[in-house]
């Protein structure tokens, strides 16, 4: 797999591409599909649609990688945080106001649909074709289960981290265990490596960034590696800016996604020398394709080149971008014609 090549340090031209959110509206298949489960966590929690739906953007446009078609929002629910998604509106939660309110022990019972998909995955992809696995770095799901929606600007979680701090070490204390074993669960169903999506990294502070999302991160990753000798991990500190370098030194990932603001020379410079770097192309050129599509694709192939990178997006694709964009995208990355 030329996923995991890379994952172990090995530079290859062209690179290997998958893109963040490669399953969802702008595909009209997915549409249909979503139509039919109902609601998206009904989709989320459907082994045969979800699997469906995760195989789509393979078929045709041949990525290198399917990522698991679930949410992050699934493990607080798990949990037993009650969990809508409203149209128009993104997910909403019950904010969470004692973490004693948390369920662990019932967890993985309420997302075993979700470990059913990864073995339908797995069974239905191209050998040559790696498997995400994921799960939300704890600071980003802890940001939603204690303010309760999104928006990216999270004032209650921020102000309970000076007022509260007991009550966010406690969520993060039972998202890291919970975390730990979800993953293990998905490694185990056949997941070829896993993703931290650490999206709202970038809201802390240094030294709450430290102790919210390096910490944790690290105590995940440590107890999967030791579990699972070999497995790779991706971690995806959104908006952590100069806390990158330690990011990658510190938390024990093999390979960091970068955002969409970071430069390949500087993200280069920042971490350790054999760091695998995953991105980071602005998802708006997907949509807005063109001369500015091809220029982008290019520089960015010439930031990575003889380092071990993995072409993806900054940010996740948007509803908004035409499917015939992200043929062209795959073109330019490949050299190579591709159908769809
Ligand atoms: O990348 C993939 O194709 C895999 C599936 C995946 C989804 N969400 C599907 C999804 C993954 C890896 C995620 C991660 C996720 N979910 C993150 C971290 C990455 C990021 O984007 O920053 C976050 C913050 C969430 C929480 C979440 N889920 C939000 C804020 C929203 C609403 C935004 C929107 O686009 O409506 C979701 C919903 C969601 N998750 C959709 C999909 C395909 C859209 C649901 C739909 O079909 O209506």
């Amino acid at each position: 797999m030329k996923l995991l090549r890379v994952l172990n340090g090995e530079a290859i031209s062209p690179p290997p591409v998958w893109l963040m959110r490669q399953a969802g509206r702008y595909l009209p298949e997915y549409r249909e599909v979503r139509g039919r489960a109902g609601d998206f966590i009904s989709l989320c929690l459907n082994p045969e649609l979800a699997a469906e739906v995760t195989l789509q953007p393979i078929r045709r446009y041949g990525f290198d990688a399917a990522i698991l078609f679930s949410d992050i929002l699934i493990l607080p629910m798990a949990l037993g945080q009650d969990l809508r998604f409203a149209e128009g509106e993104g997910p909403l939660l019950a904010p969470l106001r004692d973490a004693g309110a948390l369920q662990p022990a019932g967890a993985a019972s309420i997302y075993a649909p979700v470990l059913e998909t990864v073995r339908r995955v797995r069974a239905g992809l191209p050998q040559e074709t790696a498997l995400i696995g994921f799960a939300g770095g704890p600071a980003t799901v802890a940001c939603y289960m204690l303010d309760g929606k999104g928006g990216g600007e999270f004032p209650r979680t921020r102000t309970l981290a000076y007022e509260n701090p007991a009550l966010v070490r406690a969520v993060l204390d039972i998202l890291v265990d919970a975390t730990i074993a979800y993953l293990q669960g998905q490694v185990e169903a056949g997941a070829d490596c896993v993703m931290l999506f650490e999206s709202w990294a970038g809201i802390f502070p240094a030294a709450q960034f430290r102790e919210f999302v390096i910490e944790p991160n690290r105590r995940i990753i440590a107890a999967l590696k030791s579990a699972n000798p070999g497995l790779k991990v991706i971690g995806f500190p959104r908006l952590c800016g100069l806390l990158l370098g330690e990011y990658a030194r510190r938390t024990g990932v093999d390979a960091v996604g970068l955002d969409t603001v970071t430069d390949p020379a500087a993200a280069i410079a920042a971490c350790p020398e054999g760091m695998v770097f995953q991105g980071n192309l602005d998802p708006l050129l997907l949509k807005t394709g063109g001369a500015a599509m091809e220029e982008g694709v290019a520089r960015l192939l010439r930031g990575f080149e003889g380092v071990p990178h993995i072409f993806n997006l900054g940010h996740g694709i948007t509803p908004d971008v035409p499917p015939r964009n992200v043929a062209r995208l795959m073109e330019l990355v490949r050299g190579a014609r591709v159908s769809a």
